[in-house]
């Protein structure tokens, strides 16, 4: 993607919303940051409460539904507290549609906080995956995501002529309950409109299915998802060559998860749910720890 990184460890979309913290999150030891998921106009997500945690099978479940103040005014933050020319670790913008916008409609979203937030990121992500907003994850079928993979990346070009520049890094945020056939046509759409990397995966909607006895309604994240989102990754890498980075997340919560997600193909990792568990000092922890182990193997 052209952009360096200090370590194997970034900071997962959902954590800082409105892109008001990414200095701290890199002090901290996040190798990259994503802030957002931001919508163009901000919304106040879903009612309280919406968070849960379930500390004996190591996750959580949310229904935050994308609350957020809108990509203008987190390009306004991130440049007031994290100027690009004095970041240490990459920014990723993760952007969305709101709950609003029909579905037809939702490539004006997108296009709406690319445009604001184009500026000062170092990568754009498009979320299509999250759960909490109604009929989201029908953006990876092809008939929705063609034409918005297509539309960014021509408003990304228009951008870097202007600027004088490359276009911006773009990749694409997915979810672990889809099958594989979903899963090679997207990757397919993703290389034929140059986009230069997945995100693998966001939470899941399968929350019944492990045997965890009842939880909340939304998004399952945490250990409980690492399988299924290690089994993406290793689809993803095997359709593609290894030719198209990934950034793995799910149930990255040690040592072993963070190196059995990059044997299965990622390039990157990012963590939320064992940031909340193990607190501040784990970024860098397991950052150091990892790039100990592969020094120990090369
Ligand atoms: C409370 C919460 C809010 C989240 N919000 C977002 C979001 O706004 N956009 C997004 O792409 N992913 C969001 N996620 C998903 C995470 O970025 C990540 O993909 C998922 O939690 C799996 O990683 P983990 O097992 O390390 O938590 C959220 C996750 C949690 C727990």
């Amino acid at each position: 993607m052209g952009l360096r990184f200090p370590n194997h460890i970034g900071q997962a979309a959902g954590l800082d919303k409105n892109g008001r913290f990414p200095g701290i999150s890199s002090a901290l030891g996040f190798g990259h940051i994503e802030v957002g998921t931001v919508t163009p106009g901000g919304q106040p997500g879903n009612e309280r409460p919406r968070l849960f945690r379930y500390p004996k099978i190591n996750a959580l479940v949310n229904r935050m539904g994308f609350n957020n103040k809108g990509s203008k005014a987190l390009a306004d933050y991130v440049s007031s507290v994290y100027p690009k020319p004095e970041r240490m670790s990459p920014l990723g913008i993760n952007i969305g549609k709101s709950k609003g916008t029909p579905l037809h409609e939702a490539i004006d979203d997108y296009l709406s906080a690319f445009t604001d937030v184009v500026d000062q990121a170092d990568y754009v992500a498009l979320n299509i995956s999250s759960p909490n907003t109604p009929d989201l994850r029908k953006l990876h079928r092809r008939e929705y995501l063609e034409p918005l993979l297509s539309e960014i990346k021509s408003h990304n070009a228009a951008w870097a002529k202007k600027k004088g520049c490359k276009p911006v890094p773009c990749l694409l945020k997915i979810s672990p309950d889809e099958g594989y056939r979903s899963i090679e046509n997207i990757v397919d759409l993703a290389v034929e409109h140059s986009f230069d990397g997945i995100i693998a995966t966001n939470t899941s909607a399968r929350i019944t299915q492990g045997g965890y006895g009842r939880l909340e309604k939304g998004g399952l994240s945490g250990m409980p998802i690492e399988k299924s989102s290690n089994r993406i990754i290793r689809f993803i890498s095997r359709v593609t060559d290894n030719r198209l980075p990934i950034i793995g997340v799910g149930g990255v919560f040690d040592n072993d998860s963070a190196t059995r997600k990059l044997d299965a193909g990622a390039s990157l990792l990012q963590l939320y749910t064992s940031f909340v568990y193990n607190g501040p000092s784990f970024p860098s922890q397991l950052a150091n720890s990892l790039a100990y182990r592969k020094m120990r193997w090369s």
